[in-house]
């Protein structure tokens, strides 16, 4: 195995959400070393402006690569609908990979009657990046995108299964509902923690698209393609990263993998 093919996968979030990512990055890809950075001093991204998001999006990055990872995958779709350019351009040959090309292109797949809902932060939803890649794929699709501001913070709290939560999602989904959509995407990381009780408020008919195993999935394609893989008989290593209160993070994010995190370090930058 090549030193190359040995560096970690650099996966990132602005909080807890992007552990989705991780855990179906673990199923796909048993063997492959995972560097994981939370933003949480800096939670939420969605509901802040553009600028700002380049910038921390930015910081981000030039940590990562600075440790050394032979992938980036943007696991925040705020981040990924307004500053994927700046991950880009910063990379360099490093290959980057972000959760919203593969949420839209799960989605059309899959897609029936093709009217597909999409919920996200509102400068995910805004930025209109989710109905522009999937128009690309298939111009006759539909699709009607709602912001649900109120859903980070509920996850953040680990109020998974709670009364609030569940209201405030009957909240939400309902102008996307009432457009008879027959798929409905995550469009963002945070949300796949809530997806007993979405898929409870939304009805078993409707098929929700988590944008986390695309995401693996298209990671093992180009891992492979570029002769990146991670081969041998050496444990993968996982490591966490946060800005703030690790121990936060370790709590919610333990009972949402369902296995230990092990050391979780506060960044020092
Ligand atoms: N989890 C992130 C996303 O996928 C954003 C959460 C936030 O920081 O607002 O959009």
């Amino acid at each position: 195995m090549s030193a190359q093919q040995d560096l970690p996968i650099g996966v990132f979030d602005s909080g807890v959400g992007g552990l989705t990512v991780v855990r179906a990055l673990m199923e796909r890809l048993p063997l492959e070393s995972i560097l994981y950075f939370g933003d949480t001093a800096r939670v939420p991204y969605g509901i802040k402006s553009v600028t700002t998001i380049e910038h921390f999006t930015g910081q981000i990055t030039d940590y990562l690569l600075g440790r050394g990872v032979k992938m980036l995958i943007i696991a925040c779709n705020t981040m990924a609908a307004v500053a994927s350019g700046v991950v880009k351009g910063r990379a360099g040959s490093i290959p980057v990979l972000d959760v919203i090309d593969a949420g839209a292109r799960a989605a059309v797949a899959q897609s029936g009657a093709g009217a597909i809902g999409v919920i996200g932060t509102p400068t995910t939803v805004n930025s209109n990046a989710y109905a522009r890649r999937m128009h690309a794929l298939d111009p006759a699709v539909r699709v009607y995108s709602q912001a649900c501001p109120l859903f980070v913070p509920l996850v953040e709290e680990g109020w998974l299964d709670h009364p609030v939560t569940r209201l405030t999602a009957q909240e939400y989904l309902r102008p996307v509902l009432a457009e008879q959509v027959d798929s409905l995407v995550l469009g963002c990381t945070h949300y796949p923690l809530l997806k007993p009780l979405l898929q409870e408020v939304a009805g078993p008919e409707i098929v929700l698209v988590d944008s986390a195993i695309t995401t693996a999935e298209q990671a093992a394609v180009r891992l492979n393609e570029l002769g990146l893989a991670r081969g041998g008989d050496v444990l993968p290593s996982y490591e966490y990263v946060v800005t703030d209160i690790p121990l936060r993070f370790q709590t919610i994010g333990e009972r949402f993998l369902g296995r230990s995190l092990g050391a979780v370090e506060k960044v020092e930058w």
